[in-house]
């Protein structure tokens, strides 16, 4: 059959959409968007290097530990960050492995940054969980767990330094089970521990990984083992850790569920890993299974309806706001995570809250060691917007569509304090500050509404130092803080404002009332008894821990 031009054309653009539509899926398919938590010296940093010396993102022979790493990571972008020496910043980095395109979205260890991981919980698609074998779970990982668990975000566990003395494999995953209110199923075993470590027994693929006698900072063996009743077991580790091997198995088929990848994917099963990071062991067997089950971009929720990754509109969400990485120039980065479709340069969007089309000609790409100027991305990745103030936090960009994408609520701050302008002469800078550096999430601001006076409110007290060194070298302004004795924030419900319960209320407790940034009314409460017995006393008012009820 021969076809004449007009229809030959029209049987191109066709094959061309097709193969652009599978082109288009086959991207969304490939990329997995994570985020790794743990309390802090967990060994979190060890582990993201070395997943990034996998997917040879950074060139760094060896398995020693490089500071060098550290310092020019892109988690080091801000000067406070070099001062302290805490990771301020949640950056992100891509590589690529196998066939996959990963991205990592760093997180703050330190507690006073919480927060900063919170919102960054909003933008992955799952999350490894790292726990230092000696200390088991601690504090802060408790704290970031419950917030996955909020939205049931698949998580990976990976035991972290087994080349140390710890505590017994079966007692740590119990008290992982019983503190993290997880459904582990062990993909590795450790054989031997500490000074008699000898590598580990991959369940998922059936292999023994054998430490190199003597030098415990290379594989000497990968062998296949899926009978590990053989006798040739004890011919690679001995008998004694044969026989204690073949034990440990036997009790964990007994114990714990088979790994159901659906489980996992619903958050209600997690699998664990076993190894050292510094020694870079364990570590490629945990890039391996994740890139086999860990999610791609998952569909997510907004207001209006769920957003799926493979609709053909474009739609995004503000994550994060980095202030002012280039010294010289003033201008600001906002992470947006894509939701659906593909994200293009130089292409208007809607800003959603500001119902107006904007375009980026030089939207930035991350990658381990350096960001690029990228034309399209897809679902799954992250694309860094020069700001100069519009975006906030949670702000959501579309191809047209009015879309707002469910975020993490505020939680009410642990502290508080009364910001003043130190400098009168500044007092326009001071504002402006304040109003950027809480559109980034730094810390919340209240307004009382008896006198109008700002309160600060914090995770940490590490932040009123970072706002007043920020507000001073990146707005020229100075402020001072007052103590200011409050206890928590609620946020605040009723059913009727002409309740007489609430109008009441609002009269005893004037002198604690404040708005929130968004124009809510909050409570702050003066202590822990003071707000039960406020509580008591107005049964009608309901009193929220977080801004979103
Ligand atoms: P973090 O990001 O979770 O805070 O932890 P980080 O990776 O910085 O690791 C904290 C400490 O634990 C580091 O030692 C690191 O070398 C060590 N570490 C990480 N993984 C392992 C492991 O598998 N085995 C052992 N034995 N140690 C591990 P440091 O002395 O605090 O820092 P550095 O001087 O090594 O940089």
């Amino acid at each position: 059959m021969r076809l004449n031009s007009s229809k030959k054309s029209l049987l191109i653009r066709k094959i061309r959409g097709i193969f652009a539509i599978m082109n288009f899926e086959a991207e969304i398919a490939r990329r997995r968007t994570f985020g790794i938590i743990s309390h802090p010296d967990a060994g979190k940093t060890t582990l993201t290097e070395k997943l990034l010396l996998f997917g040879g993102a950074i060139q760094e022979a060896g398995a020693v530990k490089s500071n060098k790493i550290k310092k020019t990571a892109t988690s080091d972008f801000m000067e406070i960050e070099r001062q302290r020496g805490i990771s301020v910043a949640t950056s992100v980095l891509a590589f690529h492995y196998k066939d996959k395109k990963i991205n990592i979205l760093d997180t703050p260890g330190h507690k006073d940054f919480a927060e900063d991981t919170f919102r960054t919980l909003t933008a992955v698609d799952s999350v490894i969980v790292v726990i230092d074998v000696a200390k088991g779970v601690e504090e802060q990982t408790e704290k970031l767990v419950e917030v996955c668990r909020m939205r049931n975000i698949p998580i990976l566990v990976f035991i972290n330094k087994l080349d140390r003395e710890g505590k017994d494999a079966f007692d740590l995953l119990d008290e992982v089970e019983q503190k993290l209110g997880f459904q582990v199923v062990p993909l590795s075993f450790p054989i031997g521990m500490g000074y008699d470590f000898q590598g580990i027994y991959n369940l998922w693929e059936k292999r023994l990984r054998l430490f190199n006698e003597g030098n415990k900072t290379q594989i000497s063996e990968s062998i296949d083992f899926d009978n590990i009743n053989d006798p040739s077991l004890s011919d690679h580790i001995g008998e004694k850790a044969a026989s204690q091997l073949r034990e440990d198995i036997e009790l964990v088929t007994e114990v714990y569920p088979h790994f159901d990848p659906k489980a996992y994917l619903n958050g209600d099963q997690q699998p664990v890993f076993f190894g050292s990071a510094l020694n870079n062991f364990g570590v490629q067997e945990l890039l391996d299974a994740f890139i086999e089950i860990a999610p791609p971009p998952l569909a997510k929720n907004s207001e209006e309806r769920l957003v799926k990754p493979d609709e053909k509109d474009f739609s995004g969400f503000v994550f994060k706001i980095h202030a002012n990485m280039d010294p010289k120039h003033r201008d600001r980065l906002a992470f947006i995570k894509i939701v659906s479709g593909k994200f293009m340069r130089n292409t208007p969007y809607l800003h959603v809250r500001h119902n107006k089309k904007v375009k980026f000609s030089s939207p930035n790409a991350f990658f381990a060691d350096r960001k690029e100027v990228v034309a399209t991305s897809y679902p799954g990745d992250i694309v860094g917007l020069h700001d100069t103030g519009n975006f906030k936090i949670g702000d959501t960009l579309t191809t047209g569509e009015s879309l707002h994408f469910k975020g993490i609520p505020s939680f009410s701050p642990e502290h508080f304090r009364y910001i003043n302008n130190a400098d009168p002469m500044k007092a326009k800078q001071l504002a402006k500050g304040i109003d950027q550096l809480m559109d980034e999430g730094v810390a919340q601001l209240f307004t009382l509404d008896l006198n109008g006076r700002k309160v600060i409110g914090t995770v940490g007290a590490l932040q009123f130092e970072v706002i007043q060194y920020r507000l001073e070298h990146e707005y020229g302004a100075k402020c001072s803080y007052e103590n200011l004795n409050v206890h928590k924030a609620c946020w605040i419900e009723t059913a009727e404002i002409s309740h007489p319960e609430y109008i009441d209320f609002i009269r005893v407790k004037a002198k604690f009332l404040a708005k929130d940034k968004q124009g809510q009314q909050v409570f702050l409460a003066d202590s822990a008894f003071s707000l039960q017995m406020t509580k008591e006393k107005y049964p009608a008012i309901q009193f929220h821990a977080t801004s979103e009820f």
